[in-house]
C-alpha cells in the first residue's frame, strides 16, 4: 500500500478543525482511562483514524511495518507525536495525522494507547552469570 486516499482524512480534519474553533465545541474532557465507545469528545473522533492504521486499540497494525501503540509508554508516544508535529521526526503519513493536534489532544491519545492491552512484552533476563541466552545472543 503505497498511496493513501487522503479524502476522508482531510474531510475529518476539517470537521475536527471546525469543532476546535466552534465556541460550542464540547470542552475536551481530560478523562483518563477513557474508552472510545460512542462518545463525542475529540479523542473519540481521533481514535478511529489512528486505529485505521494502527489497528484496534493500537494493538494490531494493518501492516507489519506500522508500529504497535498499545502499551507503549505515555511519554514515548507523546514525544513521538510532538516530534512529527514539529518536523524533528519526519514521516509524511504521521505528519498529516498530527498537524492539527493540540498538546492536550496528544496527551489524551498517548494516555489512551498506553493503557491498552499490548502484544508487546519484554523478557526478563537472568542475572549476569547465568547461562541462559537472550534472543539477540541466540542468533
Ligand atoms: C495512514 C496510516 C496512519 C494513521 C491514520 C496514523 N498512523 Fe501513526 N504511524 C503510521 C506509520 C506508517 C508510522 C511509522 C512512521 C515512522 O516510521 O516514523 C506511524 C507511527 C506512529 C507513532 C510512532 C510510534 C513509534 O513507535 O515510534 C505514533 C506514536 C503514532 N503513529 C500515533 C498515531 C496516532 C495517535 C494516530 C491518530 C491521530 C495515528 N498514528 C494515525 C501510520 C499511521
Amino acid at each position: 500500500m503505497r498511496t493513501f486516499d487522503k479524502g476522508p482524512l482531510v474531510k475529518k480534519s476539517l470537521v475536527l478543525l471546525a469543532l476546535a474553533l466552534g465556541a460550542s465545541a464540547p470542552a475536551f474532557a481530560e478523562e483518563h482511562g477513557h474508552e472510545a465507545a460512542g462518545g463525542d469528545s475529540k479523542l473519540d473522533q481521533l481514535l478511529p483514524v489512528c486505529q485505521s492504521c494502527h489497528g484496534e486499540h493500537g494493538a494490531k497494525p494493518i501492516l507489519g511495518s506500522y508500529p504497535v501503540l498499545a502499551g507503549q509508554h505515555t511519554n514515548y508516544i507523546e514525544h513521538a507525536l510532538k516530534d512529527y508535529r514539529s518536523g524533528v521526526r519526519s514521516n509524511a503519513v504521521m505528519k498529516a495525522q498530527v498537524a492539527n493536534l493540540s498538546d492536550a489532544d496528544i496527551k489524551a491519545l498517548a494516555h489512551y494507547f498506553s493503557q491498552q492491552e499490548s502484544p508487546l512484552y519484554t523478557i526478563t533476563l537472568p542475572k549476569s552469570g547465568a547461562s541462559a541466552q537472550s534472543p539477540d545472543q541466540a542468533k
